[in-house]
Parts: structure tokens; C-alpha cells; sequence
């Protein structure tokens, strides 16, 4: 090997980060508890231990998704793992899907149904708004698709839409609706069965605050019937007297749920190798938020974006978008036009510690979005992302009235507003 491809001694010393408070929009700071569960040693996949395990995961995520559905498992990946598997799987070359796009992941649910080779029309409104339930049935009647799809909560612009009447209009004009609720899963309140969202998908790192890696699905029997209209299992793991369906088989073999299904299922049909360590996180996220309560998990996501909200007008800024329409566990901020936006950031992370997140395309240099997720979610870290905002800020040029930002978070806290 040449001296100069010769690795630098530091590539042998353990991983030793510096401490991080995540405040961006995910990935989060992760429960000691998950850690420690991934710690777990390994088990064989068909091991009855493991298995055993699989089940308390599906048992375990129909209660954080609030759903009766049998079909609720782990997609391996991040977020868009379950995404890919849920839109691979529904979508029939020549569908049509329509896209409520109000932010940077309604053009990603956009670019993955193209890749399925769906024709895909979408509804558009200005980023920080969000759809009227009226809107939306109108956009169905008039073009009749078999899917519509969705983001809940889009961390772009930090606005949720709305979802308990579109269901209903879904139904009517016999669409199935898939929701991509990886930002609010386990914050906000989601009621898959109430609110009819047939598909549903989401992401460990946010609001679940285990590590990016895991993509927690529920699929009802409406989209069951559809993906299995395309059922065909690869050869040299077909059961005897398998038949495949007549349906055009589902171009990926990953995120193919028919198979899915059956690895998950009684069955046990070998696919994948399950991700061993991803799954101890997400059963223990799970864990610890149904341990909580998840209408106390809301509440505590709803109380700390309220006071993190509360300190940022306080030091005279700006929020961003519908205030209606705010998720409660990311929150938009306008960047006071005084300040050079990236030095305010990395003076937050390297001199504080604490992370903010940036923004994407028209909004870059124009919000910062501060995230209130999961374990991070909690009066000490929203008092020190608040002074240290404060600090980093009038160190910059931007003088907000001293102490005004805390007064007003321990305002909230108190009960004072
Ligand atoms: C709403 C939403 N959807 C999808 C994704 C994609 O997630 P991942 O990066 O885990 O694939 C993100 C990530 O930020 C997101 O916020």
C-alpha cells in the first residue's frame, strides 16, 4: 500500500463524539434505553426467541399506531424503506396516484410513484399551508385515482395537514389513501382506523427517537387485497402448491409486501435477514412510549413546542407558517435578515452543543426549524436551546431583550399562558 493511502493513527481510536443536543428535525438524541436494547446479543432469525420478539413488535406498534390492523411490522431502512415498500406494492404500472404536495416530501411521494410508473397529478398549495378536507375531496372527484398519498406532518415546512376527513373522501370515490407519518408518529395524535388511512408508514429517528434504520408500516385489509393481486414469491423458497397471482409482479424484491407478509406472518417464509438490532430499538421505543401514554407523549410534544414557540417571540423572531396548521414537534423560524444564518448554527453546535435544523430549497437561509422530538422533548433542553439561541444570536448582531425568551418558557411551564 502507498504511505499516503496508509490510514492516519486516529482511524484506530474508538468512536468518541463530542455531546449533541439534536434539536434539528430528526434524527434525535435516542433513549438510553434503546442504546442499551441494541445491545442486545444477536438470535437467529427463526430462533422462537426472536420470532416471539417480531410478534411483541407487531402487538407493540398497533397500539403507538392506534390500529387494529394484523399487518403492522418493520420495513428495514429509514422512512422512505416503508414508503418505498408501501408505494411499490400498491401501485400497478398506469395507476393513478394523486399527490397532496404541501413541502419537500409531497415531491418525493411525487418522484417515488413515477418510479412505480403511476401517472401522478398533484394538488399544490404555497409551502406553510396546508389543504381544506374540501380541497381535497373536490381533487379526488375530479380525477378519480386509485391512490392518494400523503405526508401527515412534512418537517420541510413544519406544517401537518389534516388528515380525519380525508379518509372519508377516499372511501367515497374508492381511493385508497397511503400517509407518510414519519415525522409525527409517536407526537402527534394519528388515529389510523378512525381516521381510515389505509396505509401507513413512518420512521424511528423523530418522534419514536430511536436511530434512523427502521421503518415501522400498518397496512389495512383494503390495501392487503391490492398487493396480493401481484403475490409471486421467488423461486427457490415456494411452498408446495404455490401458485403466483395473476397481477403484474412487484418490480422490487426488497420491498415486495406480499412477501413481507409472509416472513412476518405465521408462515415465517424465509425473505430478508431481518435487521436483528434495529428491531430490539423499535420494539424498545415502542416500549417506552406506550409506558408513558401516548396521549401523554402528545401532550409533552404539544407543551414543549408551545413554550420553545412562546421563548422564540419573546426574543422578537418571526414563526413560520399557518399557525393553525404547526406540527408539535418541529416548529419554522424566520432567520432575522442581521445575521449570517450558518455562523448562528455552528456557533449553536460547536460552542453549545446544541443542533438546529437548516432548511430546503426556497426556504435554505430563510427558516431555521427547530425540532421538539421525542426523548428531547423536555423543559431543560427547551431552556437551553432557547438561551443559548439568545447567546449565539446577540453574539451576532441580533440583540433580542435579555432573559425575555426564558421568562416565557418557565411562562408555559408554570401554567402562566
Ligand atoms: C416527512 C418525512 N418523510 C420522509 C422522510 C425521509 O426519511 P428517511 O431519511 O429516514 O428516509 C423524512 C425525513 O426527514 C421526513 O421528514
Amino acid at each position: 500500500m502507498p504511505s499516503s493511502d496508509a490510514p492516519a493513527p486516529e482511524i484506530f481510536k474508538p468512536l468518541d463524539p463530542a455531546p449533541r443536543l439534536l434539536m434539528g428535525p430528526g434524527p434525535v438524541n435516542v433513549y438510553p434505553s434503546v442504546l442499551h436494547a441494541m445491545a442486545t446479543p444477536m438470535l437467529g432469525q427463526f430462533d422462537p426467541q426472536f420470532t416471539a420478539y417480531m410478534n411483541e413488535v407487531m402487538v407493540l406498534y398497533r397500539q403507538v399506531f392506534q390500529t387494529k390492523n394484523q399487518w403492522t411490522l418493520l420495513i428495514n431502512g429509514t422512512a422512505r424503506a416503508g414508503i418505498e415498500a408501501c408505494l411499490t406494492s400498491m401501485i400497478t404500472p398506469g395507476d393513478k396516484v394523486l399527490v397532496l404536495n404541501f413541502g419537500r416530501f409531497g415531491h418525493l411521494l411525487t418522484e417515488i410513484s413515477e418510479r412505480c410508473g403511476a401517472t401522478v397529478v398533484t394538488l399544490d398549495t404555497a409551502w406553510g399551508t396546508v389543504f381544506e378536507a374540501d380541497q381535497v375531496r373536490d381533487a379526488i372527484k375530479q380525477h378519480r385515482p386509485q391512490i392518494v398519498a400523503t405526508v401527515h406532518g412534512d418537517t420541510s415546512t413544519t406544517m401537518a395537514q389534516p388528515l380525519a376527513e380525508i379518509g372519508a373522501a377516499c372511501r367515497e370515490f374508492d381511493a385508497l389513501l397511503y400517509v407518510d407519518a414519519t415525522a409525527t408518529l409517536g407526537g402527534m395524535e394519528i388515529d389510523v382506523d378512525g381516521w381510515q388511512l389505509d396505509a401507513v408508514t413512518s420512521g424511528l429517528q423523530k418522534c419514536l427517537s430511536g436511530p434512523p434504520g427502521s421503518s415501522p408500516i400498518t397496512i389495512n385489509q383494503r390495501i392487503v387485497d391490492v398487493v396480493m393481486r401481484r403475490k409471486h414469491i421467488e423461486e427457490g423458497i415456494r411452498p408446495a402448491g404455490y401458485q403466483a397471482a395473476d397481477g403484474q409482479r412487484i418490480q422490487s424484491n426488497y420491498f415486495d409486501l406480499p412477501m413481507l407478509l409472509d416472513y412476518w406472518g405465521p408462515q415465517r417464509l424465509n425473505h430478508h435477514t431481518e435487521s436483528t438490532s434495529m428491531l430490539y430499538a423499535a420494539r424498545e421505543c415502542a416500549r417506552v412510549i406506550l409506558s408513558q401514554g401516548l396521549q401523554t407523549t402528545f401532550a409533552r410534544h404539544k407543551q414543549a413546542s408551545t413554550a420553545l414557540r412562546a421563548g422564540l417571540r419573546a426574543m422578537g423572531l418571526e414563526l413560520y407558517g399557518d399557525e393553525n396548521h404547526r406540527m408539535d414537534n418541529v416548529t419554522g423560524v424566520h432567520i432575522p435578515s442581521a445575521v449570517d444564518s450558518d455562523k448562528v448554527r455552528a456557533e449553536m453546535l460547536v460552542d453549545f452543543g446544541i443542533e438546529i435544523g437548516t432548511s430546503f430549497g426556497s426556504l435554505h437561509g430563510v427558516i431555521w426549524r427547530i425540532g421538539t422530538m421525542g426523548y428531547v422533548c423536555s423543559k431543560p433542553n427547551i431552556l437551553r436551546c432557547i438561551s443559548a439561541l439568545e447567546a449565539a444570536l446577540r453574539r451576532n448582531g441580533y440583540v433580542a431583550p435579555p432573559g425575555a425568551a426564558v421568562d416565557a418558557v418557565y411562562g408555559v411551564y408554570d401554567g402562566k399562558k
